[in-house]
Parts: structure tokens; sequence; C-alpha cells
């Protein structure tokens, strides 16, 4: 049944509420999207994911789901939905929905009769605790620290009782030791794949398993509890059985987000005999500019972090299990504001130049809404300007502790999430055609008059044309599918290159990840006539030198 249709995809996402706004009330919507499957299918892109479509209350924009079997209202209908997915089929474009399993909303029927009925079986599909007491006062069952901060527990008011949630306090994590939980579960995924959707993208896939019996987290951890909540001791069986009873019955394509996994375990979820998930989403390089995975706190650009992180699993894998090729997604900000990158005069050579180190590599290309035409952060002004919670927690967070404001609000702004989640921006006209006036529900990027789609697409020299030239070369050889990627000259911190080989083909991406002008030498296997890509028009090279202009990327045969 499995054809592994995958491995030859180019994935592009789109977060519904921001992409394009099709009746024209500030979110965008089904319409919308249905507007725009042609610019996806020209850049190169074969399948979509969708960020979450269900209905949900919001408190973390469509990531708590209180119904898995219908399209929130805001987006359209199911119907809307069905012509979404005949149409995306008709051009060859499969259909990755998103699936939030390791929390439901609280606005889920399965929790509001679990807290209405203490005898109801959905009691037993969260994870609900006796509080403690301590000198006369009720405490949370333990100390783990929600990873959006604050406690992971929240009081069930009247009763001594709390519930864990390791997002939002809105986000009840649903207990997946409870049979008939997995059972629904393996129902919702076979709604979707009967209705013909094509893979999941799992959300946080690996905390579903946790660690019993619960305990404070004595450790010096960063993310207090982690070690009861990540890669837990039932991962592996729990991903088994959804393969077994669902996935592995379709011709269906897993990916699974992971939450800072063990390298073991990283490896053992996509090794293609364990039969658990086909790929994962590994961030350890987008973390190269942060201290400890969390976003808001930056740090220097650190380029060995970044080549371990980007070129690591490509290697791990390889042979065993599939890979993921990622560089922006809603929860990130835009590529071109980050590595210490210099945006303001190397906007384009910048962008295409990530993208040609990453989408070259082994394993499925991912790009997110708007990476393609190079968008760049927000200069959001102030906090509420973002609408993103974590944000605000974070920001207050910060104050709490008594940071000033200012300075507060200037780590929030360097790691938003909310820089992924402005709208679109499709052309010069209002809103950036977004809608058509409507106020957005969040705001616009200002840059939109520079920045946006219809530009790119009038212009030989833009993102966009370099994405399309670059999904073109990868799909025109197996080679960037089944070769394998050897990194070239690791230690170097300026300079970023790989080859792919198989059976003595080879092909060489060299990249200067830097805005100075640098001279390097030309590896001896390969010519400078075999050059297949370029983000500038000419290659300067002499007697064997090439001279590299900022963040030029060029790729050759070899
Ligand atoms: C994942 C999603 C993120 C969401 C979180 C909780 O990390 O990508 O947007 O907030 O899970 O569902």
């Amino acid at each position: 049944m499995k054809t592994q249709w995958y491995k030859n995809a180019v994935v592009y996402q789109i977060y519904p509420f921001s992409f394009k706004d099709g009746n024209d009330d500030g979110w965008g919507d089904i319409q919308g999207i249905l507007s725009k499957l042609d610019y996806i299918k020209e850049l190169g892109a074969t399948a979509i994911w969708f960020s979450p479509l269900y209905k949900s209350p919001d408190y973390d924009y469509g990531y708590d789901i209180s119904d898995y079997k219908d399209i929130d209202e805001k987006f359209g209908t199911m119907e809307d939905f069905d012509r979404l997915l005949e149409e995306c089929h008709k051009r060859d474009l499969k259909v990755i929905m998103d699936m939030v399993i390791n929390h439901s909303s609280t606005e889920h029927p399965w929790f509001k009769e679990a807290l209405r009925d203490k005898d109801s079986k959905y009691r037993d599909y969260y994870i609900i605790r006796k509080g403690r007491e301590e000198n006369g006062l009720l405490k949370p069952p333990t100390n783990w620290a929600s990873t959006f901060t604050g406690s992971a527990w929240e009081w069930i008011s009247g009763t001594d009782e709390y519930y864990l949630h390791l997002f939002c306090k809105e986000q009840a994590d649903l207990n997946w030791e409870n049979e008939e939980l997995r059972k629904e579960i393996i129902d919702i995924l076979k709604f979707w794949l009967e209705k013909g959707v094509d893979g999941f993208r799992f959300d946080v896939f690996n905390m579903f398993s946790k660690v019993y019996p619960f305990k404070d987290d004595t450790s010096k951890s960063f993310q207090k509890g982690s070690s009861f909540f990540v890669d837990g001791p039932r991962m592996h069986e729990f991903l088994k059985e959804l393969n077994e009873k669902a996935l592995g019955n379709y011709d269906s394509f897993s990916v699974g987000e992971s939450y800072h996994p063990s390298k073991e375990n990283a490896l053992e979820y996509v090794k293609e005999e364990n039969k658990e998930l086909d790929a994962i989403f590994n961030f350890a390089h987008l973390d190269s500019d942060n201290i400890g995975g969390a976003k808001f706190f930056y740090k220097p650009f650190d380029m060995k972090q970044f080549k371990e992180g980007l070129f690591g699993p490509q290697t791990d894998n390889y042979g065993k299990g599939w890979n993921t090729l990622v560089l922006e997604n809603h929860d990130n900000p835009r590529c071109v504001d980050r590595f210490s990158i210099d945006s303001k005069h190397y906007r384009y050579e910048a962008a295409t130049m990530l993208a040609a180190i990453t989408y070259l590599g082994y394993g499925t290309p991912f790009i997110y809404q708007g990476q393609e035409i190079g968008m760049t952060n927000c200069a959001f002004r102030n906090i509420d300007e973002m609408k993103d919670p974590v944000s605000h927690f974070v920001y207050d967070l910060m104050k709490g502790y008594g940071m000033p404001g200012a300075l507060a609000f200037r780590f929030i702004r360097y790691g938003a999430r909310d820089h992924a989640r402005v709208p679109m921006q499709w052309d010069a006209s209002v809103n950036a055609g977004f809608n058509k006036g409507h106020e957005p529900w969040q705001c616009m990027n200002p840059v939109y008059k520079d920045i946006n789609a219809e530009k790119d697409l009038q212009s030989e020299r833009s993102v966009y044309r370099f994405y399309q030239k670059l999904l073109k070369l990868r799909k025109s050889d197996p080679l960037f599918i089944h070769g394998q990627t050897k990194e070239y000259d690791p230690a170097n911190r300026k300079i970023v290159a790989y080859t792919r080989e198989e059976e003595g083909k080879k092909y060489l991406v060299l990249a200067n990840f830097s805005k100075r002008e640098r001279k390097y030498p030309l590896p001896d296997f390969v010519k400078k006539e075999g050059l297949v890509l370029n983000n500038y028009e000419e290659l300067k090279e002499e007697s064997g030198t090439l001279f590299l202009k900022p963040y030029q990327a060029l790729v050759f045969k070899g």
C-alpha cells in the first residue's frame, strides 16, 4: 500500500488564519486558499500541510481543538473543505492535516463531560490528580512547568483536584494510557483518511506518553518536568499502534513535530523497520541563535550548532529512515532575520542561500507560507500588536522578575511566533491583498509594498523565482532524494558546503554564509562549467579560486 510518495514531495505549509481572506472578515479562510492553489503549484510544491482547520476556541489559534471532525466556521464548512481536497488533488497536490492529539481544548465535549460528571468515562481521558497540601494550602500535584510558562497544573475549581496542561491552560493533556481514548484517536485519523487526506503532521507527538509515577522534578532542568513528559516509555508502542490500526493501512505520510527528542529516540521514531512515523521535525539547527531552545533568549549565531542540527539527522538517518528539511514554520521568526543575517542589505541573497543549503539535503523540504518570497520579521511597536498568547506570557513573566518593559519587549520581538503569523503579503494593495480592507486579525507587516508575491512573480531575480529553480533542480535528479549527504569542510564557520552522492555521481552545494566577500578554493572534484545553480548572475573564479559574493550560493554537478 505504501508508495513512499513523501520522499519525492515538497510540502508547503499554510497557516489558515493568515494566508488569504476570501470573505473579507479579517480571518483567512478556505475560499481564500482555493484562490491561491495555482500559486503554490507553480512554486513547485507537491503537497500542502494545513495548520489546524478544526473547530477551536482559538486560545492557541487552532492548536486547541474542540471538535476533531469538523471545520471551524471562520474558515468555512466541511463542504468547503471537501472542495479544497478535491481541488488540491486535481492539481496533484497532496493534503496533510495537522493533528493535535497531545491535548484537546477544554471546550471539547470530552473535557466538559469529564468535569461535569466525576463518574464519567471521559474523566480518564485526561490527566487529573489530587493536589497536595502544604501548610494548610492546596498546591499542584508536582512542580512541573507548562512549556508556555507557569504551573503545568490547573486547579479544577470547587475541588481538591488539578488537570495537566503542558501548553495553555485551555489545552488539557490527553491520557494516552486510556485505551478507549486511543481508539477515539484512531477513529479520528480514519475519518480523515477515508475522506481522502494524504497524511498528518502530529503536533508535539513525543509528549503523548508520560512517565509514571508522577513526582517533583528535582533536576536543574530549565523546563521543569520535561523528563516526565518527553520521549516517555510507551512512545514507540503508541506510534506502532497508530500505524497498525490507521496510518499503515493507507498510502499516507506521517510527520511528527518533536519536542527536544533524544538523539536515540529521534532515529527510532523514523526507522522504516520500526513502522512508527515516516519522518519527524528536528529543530536543533533553529536553536543556533538562542539559549537552550528558549526562542526569546537570543545569543550570537552559532554556526557549529547550525551545521550539526542541519546535517546531523541527514547522516544519522541515511539508509535507515527519512528526514525533513525546515527553515520556518508558524512557531518561528522569519529565517532571513535570524542567524546574524543582514537582511536589510542582502534579503534576496540570504533567503536564496538559506534555501539552497537546506532544500538540496536528504529529506522532504517544508516551506512555510511567505518564506518563498523572503518575508521578513515584523517591526511590532508594542506587545499589544502581538496576538500569540505565548508572547504575552513570557513578557509578563520577564516583567514579573523586574525586567524593564522595553527590554522584555526586545527579547520577545526577537523570537516571537507572531512574525510568522502576520498576513501573507500578496501585493501592494490595501492589506497586501490579504483581503479587501477589513482589519485583519493580526496587524500587517508595514513592508508589504516592497515585499510581496506579485512583485516577486514579475521579476526574474526574486526569491520566488529562485525557489522555483531550486525545486526544479531537486526534482531533476533522483540523487537528491536518495543520495548520501556528506558535509564538506564542516569546521568552517563561514562556508556551508556538502555533497550529495550516489554511485560515483555527485553534486556540491557551496555557500558563503556571511556578508563579506570570501575567497574559497574550488574543490577539485567539480569544475566551474558544472555550475547548475547560482543566486547571483555571475561567478568569479581565477585559477581555481572562487570569489564568493555576500551570501552567494552555488550548486555544481561533479
Ligand atoms: C506545537 C505547535 C504550536 C502549538 C503547540 C501546542 O508546537 O506547532 O503552534 O502552540 O504545539 O499545541
